[in-house]
């Protein structure tokens, strides 16, 4: 369903990747943070589900540290870390997560994909004030996500939007669109599921929300 992370994203950044931590809020096994491992970054993940975590290391061949101890490790997450230490994937709820709580309480990039859109309405605030939180203050919070009128398909996945992001980011963020494409234009894989679904209008977003300086 998700179109695959674009590494043009990164390409003005002013640290080198070898220097830069990447956060994947509810990861899932998400073949994007092996893209971003491969770059060069440090990758942390949160995610609830186990076999998730599991099927990441096996199916990349990645071996783990076998008893990982760390003055960050709680008992609410359980840590997953490459023999190398730069992929850290922590089984638990992203709720429950502190700066405190991370390997890193500061983070260059938030690659949010299927994140944001998968939370409860009731918990947005809260999962947006914490990515606030460990945002590094010229850091990217990039969230991937689709656009398209919640009255005509209630999803998943859900409509995110700019609009919406605004509520919960609030004035000390700018709001920028990185990427943004028609998915019901006649050639893409996309177009006839969603015409099925009744939809006039889907676009593919990605968004970047940082914070004002
Ligand atoms: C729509 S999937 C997206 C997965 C991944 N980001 C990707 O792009 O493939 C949402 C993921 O969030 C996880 N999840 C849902 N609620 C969570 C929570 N409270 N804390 C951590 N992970 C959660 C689910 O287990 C699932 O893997």
């Amino acid at each position: 369903m998700w179109e695959y992370m674009n590494a043009e994203y990164f390409q003005n950044l002013k640290k080198s990747p070898s220097e830069m931590r990447v956060f994947v809020p509810m990861c899932g096994n998400a073949v994007d943070m092996l893209m971003l491992y491969n770059l060069g970054f440090t990758v942390v993940g949160v995610e609830y589900c186990e076999n998730a975590i599991d099927m990441f290391f096996n199916d990349h061949a990645i071996p783990k540290q076998k008893n990982p101890s760390a003055p960050w490790i709680s008992s609410a997450h359980v840590p997953n870390i490459s023999e190398d230490g730069r992929i850290v994937l922590l089984k638990g709820d992203i709720l429950k997560c502190t700066p405190e709580s991370l390997p890193y309480s500061q983070f260059d990039i938030i690659w949010d994909r299927a994140a944001f859109g998968s939370i409860n309405f009731c918990d947005r605030q809260a999962y947006a004030n914490l990515m606030l939180s460990i945002l590094a203050t010229d850091g990217m919070h990039l969230i991937d996500t689709f656009e398209y009128d919640q009255q005509q398909f209630g999803g998943p996945p859900t409509h995110v939007g700019r609009d919406g992001l605004l509520q919960y980011y609030g004035d000390e963020c700018s709001i920028t669109e990185v990427n943004r494409h028609d998915c019901l234009q006649p050639d893409h894989p996309k177009r006839d599921i969603m015409l099925r679904k009744g939809l006039t209008s889907f676009a593919y977003e990605v968004i970047n929300v940082m914070k004002k300086l």
